[in-house]
């Protein structure tokens, strides 16, 4: 028997980063060791509650600790027209049922790491701070890791500026330190992520599930909808971060390939960008592999499957 994969969720929840926590909890071949909070959507306050309130509404106990509170350089901002005012609005969800580690998220993720009998994946869907802090405060605790798979950047353009996808946007300098690390990269990108539609369709699947889990989810995306069609004219919001973790439940919901990623740190109009060379324009090795096209079915299969395992009433 295949043990699950060990996984860390690096999130700022965020709707879809509330999706990858219910899809991360729930799938037989992840293990979901802990989840650490960065500031991103919200304020680091505001989503670290968003991810308790979350835990507390699908009856999932696992460590949570807070991480930073800003970028590597400069002030966080956040993203209420897409969030709201919470950067969880749509739903009415219960009070946290347990409280957050005293250790910091750099700390959890050490300890984790480190004891943890199988090489680590770390899932990061908000901006990449924790992570870089991490590779920066333990290199001795880099070959303990066996993929970083992250939602963030595009191969094409971006959704926070014309050229920059929001989570690298957040923190491009930490960015720079992990696409550097030399360690397994999967990205997930706006390119495959704006697949990943909850369409109408989608919400009637989940809604014939009738639990409260599942009118809950369906009231935080229909919150998001409404967001996506007003600030980006899309008919269906895409539901980005549980991508990234899908492709390490089930590699063949996606296709990969390998190319070099850089990111812009300096330009004017393009800082926070993703320069993915596809065609091997710059002679530079391949450090990514990069998702391209999804497995709708497959990926929608698998979040509802997620959602009735834990809905069970
Ligand atoms: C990313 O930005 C956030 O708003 C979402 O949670 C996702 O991680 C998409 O650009
Ligand atoms: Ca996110």
């Amino acid at each position: 028997m295949t043990l699950p994969t060990p996984i860390i969720l690096d999130c700022d929840p965020g709707h879809d980063d509330a999706m990858a926590i219910l899809l991360a909890a729930a799938n037989p071949a992840v293990e979901l060791l802990g989840i650490t909070t960065v500031s991103g959507n919200g304020s680091l306050e505001k989503v670290t509650y968003n991810a308790l309130r979350m835990c507390a509404v699908a009856n999932i106990v696992v460590p949570i600790a807070k991480g930073a509170n800003d970028p590597l350089a400069g002030k966080a901002s956040a993203a209420p027209t897409i969030h709201g005012a919470t950067a969880l609005d749509g739903a009415e969800l219960p009070e946290p049922t347990f409280e957050i580690s005293q250790l910091s998220a750099v700390e959890l993720i050490a300890k984790l790491v480190s004891e943890c009998d199988r090489k680590v994946t770390l899932i990061p869907t908000g901006p990449l701070t924790n992570i870089a802090m991490f590779l920066q405060a333990h290199p001795e605790l880099h070959d303990r890791i066996e993929h970083i798979s992250f939602m963030g950047g595009s191969t094409e353009r971006g959704n926070w500026t014309p050229y920059a996808e929001f989570n690298i946007w957040a923190d491009p300098e930490a960015a720079d330190i992990v696409m550097r690390s030399g360690l397994p990269l999967i990205m997930s990108g706006l390119n495959i992520t704006h697949q990943a539609l909850a369409t109408p369709e989608i919400l009637d699947r989940i809604s014939a599930l009738d639990t409260k889990l599942a009118r809950t989810v369906v009231d935080l995306l229909q919150f998001f909808a409404t967001t996506y069609r007003e600030v980006f004219g899309m008919p269906d919001p895409p539901v980005h971060d549980p991508v990234a973790l899908a492709i390490v439940i089930d590699a063949s919901v996606a296709r990969l390939v390998s190319a070099p990623v850089a990111i812009e740190l300096h330009g004017e109009l393009t800082r926070g960008a993703t320069a993915v060379d596809l065609y091997g324009t710059t002679g530079q090795a391949a450090n990514v592999d990069v998702a391209m096209e999804l497995d709708v079915e497959k990926f929608w299969n698998m979040m509802i499957d997620a959602l009735k395992v834990l809905g069970k009433e």
